[in-house]
């Protein structure tokens, strides 16, 4: 049975219905993960939880150690990596509350160390990154949305941006030109360092705003913060269904 480890974003630090058994400190090579790393047990299943933003969500975007993450999830041996994102809708089909299994991202991101190859350890690597996502493991996403009855979306183009501030309209209008459909800040380069790692892994996005200059032009704040809990109560199902389907 593959082990399953999920990523918690924002609005998701802990994922209230598991049964914690274990929280462990990892020491990595390349410092700290964001929280001590949980087993526990959800729908009689093992599985592994690490907050990314850390335990009282603290940790920007821009400042999470994925690589320590990463590796602390591989150390664990960890096959399937379910990342939790939130993300703002850029276009028609990714509205707040929906959630999306994106099958590309774009990475915008800038000065975050993104890769374990580095230094003149070990021989020049490429990983492919063709197909970003794993594709088993999205579609085990998306039937376990079926399986619960959610309105899970089968596929979209994540742009990963920098953060911390949101993005300018026009930022946005350039990132549904290039094809992006939704914008988030952490999906990179967590996607690049679980393949590299060799680890399975895919995005379950959920929309809490429109895009800067997207949808009525509203406030973005208060539309995250409307959205927020009911999606992250999606997410929690869509995560007990996989894990009872998985
Ligand atoms: N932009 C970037 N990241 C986000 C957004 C957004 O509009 N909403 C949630 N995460």
């Amino acid at each position: 049975m593959p082990r399953i480890a999920i990523i918690g974003g924002t609005g998701l630090s802990q994922v209230q219905d598991m049964k914690i058994v274990k929280r462990r400190v990892v020491s990595t090579p390349w410092g700290e993960p964001s929280a001590p790393v949980i087993t526990g047990s959800l729908n009689g299943r093992e599985a592994v939880f690490l907050p990314r933003h850390g335990t009282g969500h603290t940790i920007p975007p821009h400042e999470v150690n994925y690589r320590a993450n990463l590796w602390a999830l591989r150390e664990l041996e960890v096959d399937f990596v379910v990342a939790v994102n939130a993300v703002g809708g850029i276009t028609e089909p990714y509205p707040p509350g929906r959630i999306a299994v994106p099958h590309q991202v774009i990475d915008y991101t800038w000065g975050r160390p993104h890769t374990f190859f580095e230094g003149r350890a070990s021989a020049v690597t490429h990983v492919d990154f063709t197909r970003p996502y794993d594709d088993g493991l999205r579609e085990r996403l998306v039937t376990a949305g079926k399986a619960a009855g959610i309105d899970v979306y089968d596929g979209g183009v994540y742009g990963a941006t920098q953060g911390p501030r949101l993005e300018t309209a026009a930022e946005i209008d350039r990132m549904a030109r290039d094809g992006c459909d939704m914008v988030g800040m952490t999906g990179m380069p967590e996607a690049a360092l679980a393949r590299e790692l060799n680890m399975a892994y895919a995005s379950c996005a959920i929309s809490v705003n429109w895009a800067a200059g997207r949808g009525d032009g509203g406030d973005i704040h208060g539309e995250i913060a409307e959205t927020l809990d009911a999606g992250m109560a999606q997410v929690r199902r869509l995560v007990g269904s996989l894990l009872s389907l998985a």
